[in-house]
């Protein structure tokens, strides 16, 4: 086998290759980091812009959440690679914050605040139209990271950042046979959140290191891509099944009942 790092294509092949697939190809890089203040979080066109589901129209705006810290992870890699398959209209902004947010404590969770990383990430998720969380498997389950970020946007309980929020989720493992179990409990903790997790078919992308090549894009730089086509046309339709609940409203559809079930709560209580 051929070490990864020699496995160099130009983008140009690559796009050549993508259109014979019938694979989209993405306008532009349309990548962000979202770290920290004073970064492109809470930029000036996610405030300035309504977003999808409030005018229904205009860019979709997702939020890609790898599960791994690691720097040279699978799933950072796959969740980059993956933005290249994004449908034409959707915009995929990576979110690399969730290392820094504490260990979930309700005594850090009160109506005065909490802490800034929190802010953040609770901000990020309920601007975003929707999210793509691709994550490791840990131990048939999910990694502590991964759960404490979805502990921390579940929260408040009546008004979460993750109620009513469209998930794609996707796993990748250098391992054979492996990670369904951590797309399983993350669909299932989702899913108790209120979040709206789209259905299969699933990317659990295995042997992860044979199916992600890194290419040059237009400047040079190595940008992570995956070669194996059905993982590629699975991601695809995952990418456009989200676009499709998005416009749907089906997100919210689905929480109406919790939401009426709370204003209910708050009109008794006043
Ligand atoms: C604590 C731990 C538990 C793991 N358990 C599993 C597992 O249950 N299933 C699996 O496919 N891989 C497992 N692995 C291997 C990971 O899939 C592998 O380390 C992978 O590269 C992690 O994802 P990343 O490359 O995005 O960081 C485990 C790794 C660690 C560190």
């Amino acid at each position: 086998m051929v070490p990864r790092r020699q496995r160099r294509r130009r983008l140009a092949a690559r796009s050549l290759e993508q259109s014979e697939r019938g694979i989209p190809r993405r306008r532009g890089n349309g990548i962000r980091s979202l770290k920290g203040p004073g970064t492109t979080h809470g930029s000036h066109h996610r405030t300035s812009r309504p977003s999808r589901n409030e005018c229904g129209c205009g860019e979709l705006r997702i939020l890609g959440v790898s599960g791994s810290l690691r720097k040279e992870s699978f799933n950072t890699q796959l969740l980059t690679a993956v933005r290249l398959l994004a449908p034409a209209g959707m915009e995929i902004e990576l979110f690399d914050g969730i290392g820094d947010l504490p260990l979930y404590n309700q005594d850090l969770d009160t109506r005065e605040g909490s802490p800034a990383p929190v802010t953040r990430w609770r901000d990020a998720v309920r601007e975003a139209d929707g999210l793509i969380i691709v994550t490791p498997e840990y131990n048939s389950s999910i990694p502590g990271v991964v759960k404490n970020a979805v502990d921390w946007a579940s929260r408040p309980l009546m008004n979460a950042a993750l109620h009513g929020k469209c998930v794609v989720t996707m796993v990748a493992t250098p391992g054979r046979g492996l990670g369904r179990n951590a797309l399983t409990d993350l669909g299932r903790v989702l899913h108790d959140c209120h979040a709206q997790v789209i259905s299969g078919p699933w990317v659990v992308l295995t042997e992860a290191e044979d199916k992600l090549v890194d290419v040059e894009d237009e400047q040079g730089r190595l940008v992570p891509t995956l070669c194996d086509p059905s993982a590629a046309r699975l991601a695809t339709v995952q990418l456009n099944a989200l676009a499709a609940a998005v416009d749907a409203g089906a997100g919210e559809h689905a929480v109406a009942p919790l939401r009426s079930y709370f204003a209910a709560g708050r009109a008794r209580n006043s």
